[in-house]
């Protein structure tokens, strides 16, 4: 057997979890493989909606396991309250079993989080827009060798080693100036230390192999978008995870042979939150009219996403980087209200029109070379089959298959589970 992996194609946002929770009844583990509470999934089913931070969003489905990967940051606070707030609503996946914790998971202090804050305010106009959950400094302490994982909660000197790494943070916060009082943020922290030790604690690479041993399916579930990749992603403008096909290798421990189908997931038009390049982003009334209608504001952080129209160049790139075999393309019915619609195909940089995205993107913005098509212009959300699927729209598929060279295999057309055709 072999995993399969989904992931975002743009910057974030495309609507992975709801896919997840789609497919998870085909799937026996799903395993989120890198990013952290940085992160938020939406799912709606039976009229009721569920974000996700940490937790993989196979969660509401009995049968399959949750694996939080070693790849993953973990904030025990914010993982404690999902799961608080899951138990308010009738589930609870400690208590069945279905959430496992993977121990070479790292985990994020509060005092990462003021190390994120102190960096951002720093650097005023030129900052990244960071979710500010302490993720870049977390891997940064990561790859310092520095680092707290989830193993270690119960390791005898656990408390000396929280306190030799808080020690290091206070030590780089002062330079920043007064440090913010966290002594209840500090109290809740250890609290959620001793409950996420309720949860099993696993060696995931020798789970997910076994499970691939045994015939066992296993789905990979991205978090952020390939544009946000640290390698690969408009850098610095980026997430500090490897976002990418080879991300759930490593945050998974499987070999790249063993992936098997690679799911790209991107909206009908494009968003993105926080700084950076964003070559076809409409700062105008279309902009906010798919603001509107997409309801494009931070499952997260509430912030409002920047829009604009599909990127070609930018979806070619991710294909590439991730070796996509399928497409699954959202929120087509945003894209309901208007007559138009325009598609980046080339973008035009230093005088000259090419069709991939530049180096220097970061210092000078491509102008992208806009194509106009033919709206469908009617309402798509109750469209169940693919028989139903308007005209114009079937031609905005074709078109994008072409462009792509690889086949969109799903739609969706709203936010509910049933909202999903397969093409
Ligand atoms: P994720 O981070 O990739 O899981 O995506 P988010 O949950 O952050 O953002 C996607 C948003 O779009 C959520 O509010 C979803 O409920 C919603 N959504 C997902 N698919 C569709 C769709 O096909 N149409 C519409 N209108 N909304 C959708
Ligand atoms: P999901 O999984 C969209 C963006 C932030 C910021 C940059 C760095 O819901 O798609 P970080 O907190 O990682 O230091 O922020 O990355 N970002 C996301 N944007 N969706 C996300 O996750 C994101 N996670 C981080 O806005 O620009
Ligand atoms: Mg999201």
């Amino acid at each position: 057997m072999q995993v399969d992996v989904l992931l975002g194609l743009q910057w974030g946002d495309e609507g992975k979890g709801k896919i997840v929770d789609v497919f998870c009844p085909k799937y026996d583990l799903i395993a989120r493989f890198q990013g952290g509470p940085n992160a938020g999934h939406t799912l709606e089913f039976d009229n009721k909606k569920f974000v996700l931070n940490t937790i993989p969003s196979g969660i509401f489905n009995d049968g399959t396991l949750n694996l939080i990967g070693g790849g993953v940051v973990i904030d025990p606070i914010i993982l404690k309250r999902e799961l608080d707030n899951l138990r308010t609503s009738g589930f609870d996946p400690v208590g069945k079993g279905t959430l496992v914790l993977a121990r070479k998971a790292h985990l994020i202090l509060p005092t990462h989080q003021l190390l994120d804050a102190a960096s951002e305010s720093k650097m005023g106009a030129g900052k990244i827009g960071s979710t500010l959950k302490g993720i870049g400094p977390t891997y940064m302490d990561k790859t310092g060798r520095n680092g707290l994982r989830v193993g270690d909660t119960t390791l005898p000197d656990f408390q000396e080693r929280y306190e030799r790494l808080k020690a290091k943070h206070l030590e780089i916060l002062s330079h920043y100036g007064e440090i913010p009082d966290f002594s209840e943020k500090e109290a809740a922290f250890m609290e959620a230390i001793d409950f996420i030790k309720t949860i099993p604690h696993v060696d995931a690479e020798h789970l997910v192999n076994n499970y691939l041993k045994e015939g066992k399916r296993v789905l990979a579930e991205g978090a952020q978008g390939t544009l946000l990749d640290i390698d690969f992603g408009s850098y610095p403008f980026v997430t500090s995870s490897n976002t990418t096909t080879a991300g759930a290798c490593t945050g998974l421990g499987i070999a790249p042979n063993k992936i098997g189908a690679v799911y790209g997931i991107f909206k009908a038009y494009a968003t993105r939150v926080g700084g950076g390049p964003f070559p076809t982003e409409l700062d105008d009334e279309t902009g906010e009219k798919l603001r509107q209608i997409g309801h494009e504001f931070g499952a997260t952080t509430g912030r409002s996403r920047r829009t604009g129209w599909i990127d070609i160049p930018a979806l070619k790139y991710a294909i590439m980087l991730n070796g996509v075999s399928e497409l699954i393309m959202m929120k087509a019915d945003v894209l309901d209200a208007f007559e138009k619609i325009k598609v980046c195909t080339h973008y035009k940089h230093n005088g000259q029109t090419i069709d991939y995205m530049p180096y220097e993107i970061i210092t000078n913005q491509a102008e992208p070379v806009l194509e106009e098509v033919a709206g469908w212009n009617q309402d798509i959300t109750g469209i169940r089959s693919k028989d139903e699927i308007p005209t114009a729209l079937k031609n905005y598929i074709a078109y994008l298959e072409k462009a792509l060279e690889v086949p969109i295999k799903y739609l969706s057309v709203g936010p509910d589970r049933i909202q999903t055709i397969e093409l």
